[in-house]
């Protein structure tokens, strides 16, 4: 988590910096400060909390500085005080660190440190950086060189940005196992932990590899390994718009990013559905185009998928449609989990890894042990990694051997909504695409499910244009007092029950959880009464009356019963839930994309009517770098 940005060019620093910070602080909010080189000195501000704390303090500064580095800070080591906020400074204050990541071997080396009279400022890992640095400067002149040996002795992941007040012409970057993208300008050249904060600037960007130091200079861009030997890269454009990363008139971003989901799922249908396979041609090709080799799908015999938070809940639903129209087992594990747990080792096996950000440290090291630990096995053994991810250009993308580009856009909200959705169609289209190839179901089936796929879009705007104000209106009711919410569903709708919780907890921090509707009797009935309301996810389809006998148990304990279902139940819902939240008709195995978006739109009134930071909860970030 956390994230750096860092400038060189002929501009002033400052503003470039702050509106990176902006643009980064869903990475974390806890401080944030900057540290300018001008005049022969480091120029450092810092300020607890978020951002404006730190604009109020610069408020009545000039600074003209043309080269600085800034972080916003997301609290590992060290609790999120002004002391502890980054930049940290060496003893003299010539030399600036920003850092996001976690240097695991801190307290050996700061003890190092200690023994040799250093005095610590902070609490944090990253504060032996930069004595560290200045140690090795004494040996050597070079910055570069200094840097190098440092980062020698440092153990864990981490993205790095360093300024020298005897090098205002310089900026120093170095990656290992932490995002760090660079950015070219024309005279100017900036770096960032996520291209978000650059693009308003430029759009030919470099992600940085691990291993990899880049010095920047306002006359280019150099790029060695950690051992010193020059690499030859080249940048890219983008064809991002910065447009993308505005409000664009919403309220919040997760409000503007719900209500993106028709068109991200109508670019994912343009994408990878084939508009010639019509079912009834016995066409010998894919109905998807997702571009898998027989070596990722061929002979599979298992398929395990890794994640965390709503993107495990996208790879539950993965689970049920690649086991149900695919036909092959699937297990679906958190990554944070996987890792020290591995499973027994079964041959022909595909493993998903399941991200947005593709940079989830958890996700990442799971996919790496998974690939480690069968490397030396036979070839039926060997591992195949397959990604679906909204970051094409990530870590994640790096380690696999295919992905699947979830293309949905950035998501600025730091809670999942236009990506889940985007997560769910990729699970669509893979269990239609090794269902076509194994033909584990007739071609009719998969057709019928394509033309499913094809209303969703419209079906979105049919449930955002009808049921926002309705839904709006009910959310008044639960922004006082109510403190628990339980939320029920089965079969592929039980992921949306989790889903639909973990939303409300996140941003309105209600306590929320979700169940299996016929888990219910089986202990979490004992907590119903008339202030925990009870969601249910009650779709048409096979499991439907089961869903509906669950939900009465709980309204015979005074449960408040809030049901999301389709119009077609109508009289039977009435009569069974005290609020209704409607989708369209749909078939019960494409009904998971529609449950989910009342669930969101709950959740984001109940937390804006509460005045809460819907965008950026209390201790949360986007994007989950650490352990
Ligand atoms: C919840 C949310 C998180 C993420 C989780 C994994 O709204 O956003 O639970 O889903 O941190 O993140 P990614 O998908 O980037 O691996």
């Amino acid at each position: 988590m956390c994230g750096i940005v860092g400038y060189i060019g002929t501009q002033a620093a400052t503003d470039i910096l702050i509106s990176g910070l902006e643009r980064l602080e869903y990475r974390g909010y806890d401080s944030a400060g900057i540290a300018t080189v001008e005049e022969g000195q480091v120029n450092c501000v810092k300020a607890k909390g978020k951002l404006f704390n730190l604009r109020e303090k610069l408020e009545h500064t000039i600074n003209h500085a043309q080269i600085g580095i800034g972080h916003t800070r997301w609290a590992t080591h060290g609790k999120p005080e002004e002391h502890n906020a980054h930049p940290h400074l060496n003893t003299d204050r010539r030399l600036a660190v920003v850092q996001n990541g976690i240097i695991e071997n801190y307290l050996e080396l700061k003890e190092e440190l200690i023994s040799k009279k250093i005095e610590f400022r902070s609490e944090t890992d990253t504060e032996v950086i930069p004595h560290l640095i200045t140690q090795f400067l004494t040996d050597s002149n070079s910055l570069m060189t200094a840097i190098q040996k440092t980062i020698a002795r440092l153990e864990g992941a981490f993205a790095i940005a360093v300024v020298h007040a005897d090098n205002p012409y310089e900026l120093i970057v170095a990656r290992q196992q932490a995002p760090l993208v660079l950015g070219f300008g024309q005279g100017e050249f900036f770096c960032a932990s996520d291209m978000t904060a650059i693009l308003p600037h430029t759009r030919t960007i470099l992600n940085l590899e691990n291993g990899e130091i880049a010095r920047l200079t306002p006359l280019g861009v150099e790029i060695y390994d950690f051992e010193g030997a020059r690499m030859s890269r080249f940048p890219r454009t983008l064809d991002w718009n910065p447009v993308q990363v505005e409000k664009q008139g919403f309220r919040h971003y997760m409000l503007k990013e719900i209500y993106e989901q028709p068109a991200v799922v109508r670019t994912c249908l343009d994408t990878y559905i084939n508009p010639n396979w019509h079912a009834d041609e016995n066409p010998d090709y894919s109905p998807v185009n997702l571009g898998l080799t027989p070596n990722l799908t061929d002979n599979l015999e298992h398929i395990q998928v890794l994640a965390c938070g709503t993107s495990w809940h996208a790879a539950l639903i993965g689970k049920y449609l690649l086991e149900q129209v695919a036909g092959i087992p699937t297990t679906v594990d958190y990554a944070s989990e996987f890792r020290y747990s591995p499973k027994p080792i079964i041959s022909n096996t595909l493993t998903i890894g399941v991200t947005q950000s593709g940079e989830t440290a958890d996700t990442i090291a799971a996919l790496e042990s998974e690939r480690a630990r069968r490397a030396d096995l036979e070839p039926k053994f060997q591992a195949k990694l397959l990604a679906i991810t909204n970051r094409a250009e990530s870590s994640i993308a790096q380690i696999c051997d295919r992905i699947i580009d979830t293309h949905a856009g950035i998501e600025i909200g730091v809670a999942a909504t236009k990506t889940f959705v985007a997560q769910t169609m990729g699970f669509y289209f893979l269990s239609l695409d090794l269902a076509y190839r194994r033909q584990s179901v007739p071609n009719y089936k998969i057709g019928e499910i394509i033309a499913g796929l094809r209303h969703i879009p419209s079906q979105i705007e049919t449930i955002l244009d009808t049921q926002a104000d309705a839904i709006e209106e009910l959310a008044h009711d639960f922004t006082t007092e109510i403190e628990d919410f339980i939320f029920i569903g089965r079969g592929i709708n039980f992921p949306i029950a989790l889903e639909g919780a973990l939303k409300l907890k996140e941003i309105s921090y209600i306590h929320a959880e979700a169940y299996p509707a016929g888990e219910m009797k089986h202990g979490p009935i004992a907590l119903l009464d008339n202030k925990v309301p009870v969601v249910a996810v009650a779709m048409p389809g096979s499991v439907y009356d089961k869903v509906i006998s669950n939900a009465q148990e709980a309204k015979a304990r005074d449960a408040r019963l809030i049901g999301v279902t389709t119009a077609m139940n109508a009289t039977e819902a009435a009569h069974t839930f005290d609020d209704i939240l409607t989708v369209p008709e749909v078939d019960e195995l494409i009904s998971p994309i529609l449950a989910v978006v009342p669930l969101q739109m709950l959740s984001y009134h109940i937390a804006a009517i509460k005045g809460l930071d819907v965008d950026q909860p209390r201790n949360l970030a986007k994007s989950v770098t650490v352990e």
